[in-house]
Parts: C-alpha cells; sequence; structure tokens
C-alpha cells in the first residue's frame, strides 16, 4: 500500500511499546491513528502524543479480548474518522509462568485471549470495513519470533502456542483479504526495549486481575538490549508499504528458526525409518495445496 499521507490506522497496544512506536511513525508519515488500549493513562497519555505530531489522533479504550467491545470499538472508529485502511493487532502479554503444568489456568486463557483471539477479534470486526470503502488497506499481525520457532528449556510454550496460532491464521487472513486489494503482515521480533515483562499489571478481572511478577535479570538486560519501538515501527511501516508478508527484525533470528527447522527434520527421518521397519505401505499424500490449484 503506496501513499499513507491522509489515511487512518488503527492499533492495538498502541499506548505503549511498540504499538506506541508504531503509532509516533506512522504519524510522522501523515497517517491519522486511532489508539486501542486497555491502560486508560498511558493511552490518553500517548494520544496527546500523538496528536503533537500534527496527525488526527483519537483514543479507544479497549479490551482486545472482548469480543463484542471490538466489534464496538471499530464501529466508533469509522464514524470517528471515516475510512480505516490499516489495522495493527499488537496488542499482546507474556507471562513468566511456573512450569507448564504448574501454570494456573487463568493464564493459558488469558494469554491466548489476549494474543490470539485479540488478533482474530481484530480481523472480524475491521476486515469488512477495510473491504467495504475498496481503496485497499493492510493488517499487520504482531506474532513474535517465538511464533515461528520454540526452543526447549525456555518454558514459554504458552506465548509460543499464542504466537505460533498468530502466523498460521496471518496467513489464512492474506488468502482471505488478497482479492481486495488488502495486504496482511506478520511482525515477529526477538527483544524489544518495551514494557511487556509488566504484562501483569492489565491482566482483566475476569482472567484474574492484575499482579506483579519479577523477571530474571537473563530476560531484563534481553529486553534492555532490543530494539527500540520506533525502529520497529519503521520496520512496520516498511512492510505496509512493500506488501511484505514475514516482518523479521533480527536477522541473526534465522538461526534460531533452522535449529528449530532441523528438529522438525529429524522427526521427519524417524518417520522414514519406522515405514520401513513397520511395512506400512502407504499411497504417498498428494499436497493440498497443488491439489486446490489443479
Ligand atoms: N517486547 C518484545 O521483546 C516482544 C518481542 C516479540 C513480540 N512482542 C509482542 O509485541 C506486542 C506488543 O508488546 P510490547 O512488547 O510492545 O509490550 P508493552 O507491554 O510495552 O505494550 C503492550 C500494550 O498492550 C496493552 N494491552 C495488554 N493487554 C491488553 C488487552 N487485553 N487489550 C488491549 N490492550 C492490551 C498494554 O496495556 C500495553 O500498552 C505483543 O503482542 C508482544 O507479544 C514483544
Amino acid at each position: 500500500m503506496k501513499n499513507l499521507k491522509g489515511k487512518t490506522a488503527f492499533i492495538t497496544g498502541a499506548a505503549s511499546g511498540m504499538g506506541r512506536g508504531m503509532a509516533r511513525i506512522f504519524a510522522q508519515a501523515g497517517v491519522n491513528v486511532a489508539l486501542g488500549d486497555i491502560d486508560v493513562a498511558s493511552l490518553e497519555a500517548a494520544r496527546d502524543e500523538i496528536a503533537g505530531l500534527g496527525v488526527v489522533a483519537r483514543a479507544y479504550l479497549l479490551d482486545v479480548s472482548d469480543r463484542a467491545q471490538m466489534y464496538e470499538i471499530a464501529d466508533a472508529v469509522e464514524s470517528d474518522f471515516g475510512r480505516v485502511h490499516i489495522v495493527c493487532n499488537n496488542a499482546g502479554v507474556g507471562s513468566g509462568a511456573p512450569a507448564l503444568d504448574e501454570t494456573p489456568d487463568e493464564i493459558f486463557d488469558w494469554m491466548f485471549a489476549v494474543n490470539t483471539m485479540g488478533p482474530i477479534n481484530g480481523f472480524k470486526a475491521f476486515a469488512p470495513k477495510l473491504k467495504k470503502h475498496g481503496e485497499g488497506g493492510h493488517i499487520v499481525n504482531t506474532a513474535s519470533i517465538a511464533g515461528v520457532r520454540i526452543a526447549p528449556g525456555m518454558n514459554n510454550g504458552i506465548y509460543a502456542g499464542t504466537k505460533f496460532a498468530v502466523v498460521a491464521l496471518s496467513v489464512a487472513m492474506q488468502d482471505a483479504m488478497a482479492p481486495h486489494g488488502i495486504g496482511v503482515s506478520v511482525l515477529c521480533p526477538a527483544g524489544v526495549d518495551t514494557n511487556i515483562y509488566r504484562a501483569g499489571r492489565v491482566r482483566p478481572e475476569r482472567f484474574g486481575g492484575p499482579f506483579e511478577r519479577e523477571i530474571s535479570a537473563t530476560m531484563a538486560a534481553l529486553l534492555k538490549q532490543g530494539l527500540s519501538p520506533d525502529q520497529i515501527g519503521r520496520y512496520v511501516l516498511r512492510a505496509i508499504e512493500d506488501n511484505d508478508f514475514f516482518i523479521f527484525t533480527h536477522p541473526e533470528t534465522r538461526e534460531w528458526v533452522m535449529e528449530w527447522h532441523a528438529r522438525v527434520m529429524q522427526g521427519f527421518d524417524r518417520a522414514d525409518d519406522l515405514r520401513a521397519r513397520l511395512g506400512i505401505n502407504a499411497p504417498p499424500q498428494p499436497d493440498p495445496s497443488k491439489m486446490r490449484k489443479a
């Protein structure tokens, strides 16, 4: 999508971190911004900051995991701005949980509701509005490098599970939106210097309410050494202009993904071996993606 000046972007998680970085960079490019977030104080401060950059900026108090609220906000944004062109489903939470079997049920519910259902809710609420005006548009879903690679021993399986789902859904969104001139990107960064380690403070009551947690010194150091939210904003703006699907902001993480894929391939080596040893003679599976095209 080119010529972004004067267009409108809706960003979730816009009060802090990467969402706020996207808002700043979009505003500098002349894009009007509708900011959605659950943290009212930071949201208002962000709105004032973005309005100070000379674009129209409005704040919408929103819990992305609340489907009904997302539909209401989508209507409100459309009525306030007219046409919405860019939707960034960015709000997300992390949690330094104990071992998986000891992790409370509410942590699973909360993380999947925000990180996975949040982007689904944003997509379902805004896609019809982007299609309707026919001027094209772009949807950016924030996953993570943890959405394309999972490392044993890191105890971040819930987070990775929520983000793998975002990558898979983004492929399906791209399929659905391409015929309407609407692009889709999935943002997969490694460390970014944000407030994500304080995500517990905005956990909604129905998932157990706010909590504070200490993060490990290693994690704190990793985040501090990360990219800045504005640098992420610049990557996102460029991906929208160039219609890139994957947004990898840390090229060195290619190695991490290759390690993960090597583990998947080891599983296939074992499958070859087992088929031979068990004497199972099955006809080869046709590739469903090729069947569809045929
Ligand atoms: N920081 C990193 O290193 C990193 C790396 C990869 C991916 N991510 C992802 O980036 C996204 C943005 O996170 P960040 O790092 O900027 O963290 P952040 O905590 O600085 O910002 C996240 C924002 O989302 C808001 N939010 C949380 N729950 C919400 C809800 N239910 N409804 C609406 N808003 C809600 C928070 O109030 C906050 O303003 C998340 O999806 C996160 O998973 C972060």
